[in-house]
């Protein structure tokens, strides 16, 4: 055992590393140690040598820039736990809108659901969690990430139908009453790309051709196909493609077309309904 109390690492982390966040300190210590913070700050414990060698290295990745959920494999998402590996995309808050506003819109019903570029299963799940009775399938063209989303959907007791499928292709015609997508919408010459926390993310869950607009436009274009009449499409978009993707769901045969604003106030989801 190391004598330093953990109180007294975390403040010497503080001034000598590169890590503004205090929160990021503690949960790095927290995952190493597998505690609680009520247990970091109660007892205060002490520390092995191998534990505060992982706490470096871990420290370290952080310090370059990689997002905290892939040091700690873990994020809270909606109402779930979600194991996460380098080949996801972390869920992000503004995605947590996009499962607010598809179950605003929705009551308990059984219904067909579709959740497109599923990553994690962040969205897929989380919609299973809130609507046990819809029919939910969640693709991806990544098997890495279907199996991060298998794992989760073990760890929450949820059931999906996980497929591997490049967007559309592989569905019956007329079909699904609900399309849901967080789809890749960062142009590749954005310089965001090489920004900290996106650099360590997969480029497939991010870019898009087209000024970042290919894979929308692919799925509302295919996806006019396998929803039912009256079907609707659910998407999540960059914060300056509001006009445009309500212009692809208005040529795709979309009516009654929304956006919605996320919690920092820009534009960032678009909802149709097919005519
Ligand atoms: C922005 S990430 C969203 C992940 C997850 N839905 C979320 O919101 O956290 C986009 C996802 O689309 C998947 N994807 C990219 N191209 C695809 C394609 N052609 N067909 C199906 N999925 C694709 C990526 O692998 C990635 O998991």
């Amino acid at each position: 055992m190391n004598d330093t109390p953990a109180s007294q690492l975390i403040n010497s982390l503080i001034e000598t590393c590169n890590i503004s966040s205090r929160l990021d300190i503690e949960l790095v210590i927290m995952y190493v140690l597998e505690i609680d913070k009520n247990i970091l700050y109660r007892d205060d414990p002490s520390f092995t040598k191998t534990d505060l060698n992982r706490i470096k290295k871990l420290i370290e990745r952080r310090e370059n820039g990689e997002p905290l959920a892939y040091l700690t494999n873990n994020i809270g998402f909606w109402n779930l736990d979600l194991f996460i590996n380098q080949q996801v995309l972390v869920p992000r808050p503004e995605t947590e809108v996009l499962v607010e506003k598809v179950l605003d819109s929705f009551d308990c019903e059984r219904r067909q659901v579709l959740d497109l570029g599923t990553g994690s299963g962040a969205i897929g799940l989380a919609l299973a969690k809130e609507r046990p009775d819809w029919l939910i399938t969640c693709t991806d063209v990544s098997f890495d990430s279907l199996k991060v989303a298998s794992i989760n959907m073990t760890k929450n007791s949820l059931d999906v139908n996980l497929v591997n499928a490049d967007w559309l292709n592989s569905f019956k015609t007329n079909y699904f009453d609900i399309i849901i997508s967080n789809p890749p919408y960062i142009d590749s010459l954005d310089p965001r790309i090489l920004s900290d926390g996106l650099l360590h993310e997969p480029r497939k869950a991010l870019v898009s051709e087209s000024n970042g607009l290919g894979d929308i436009k692919k799925i509302a274009k295919e996806g006019s196909k396998i929803l039912v009449d009256k079907g609707y499409l659910f998407l999540e978009h960059g914060y300056d493609q509001s006009d445009k993707v309500v212009d692809i769901l208005n040529k795709n045969g979309f009516s009654q077309i929304k956006t919605h604003k996320d919690l920092n106030g820009d534009d960032r989801i678009c909802m149709g309904q097919l005519n």
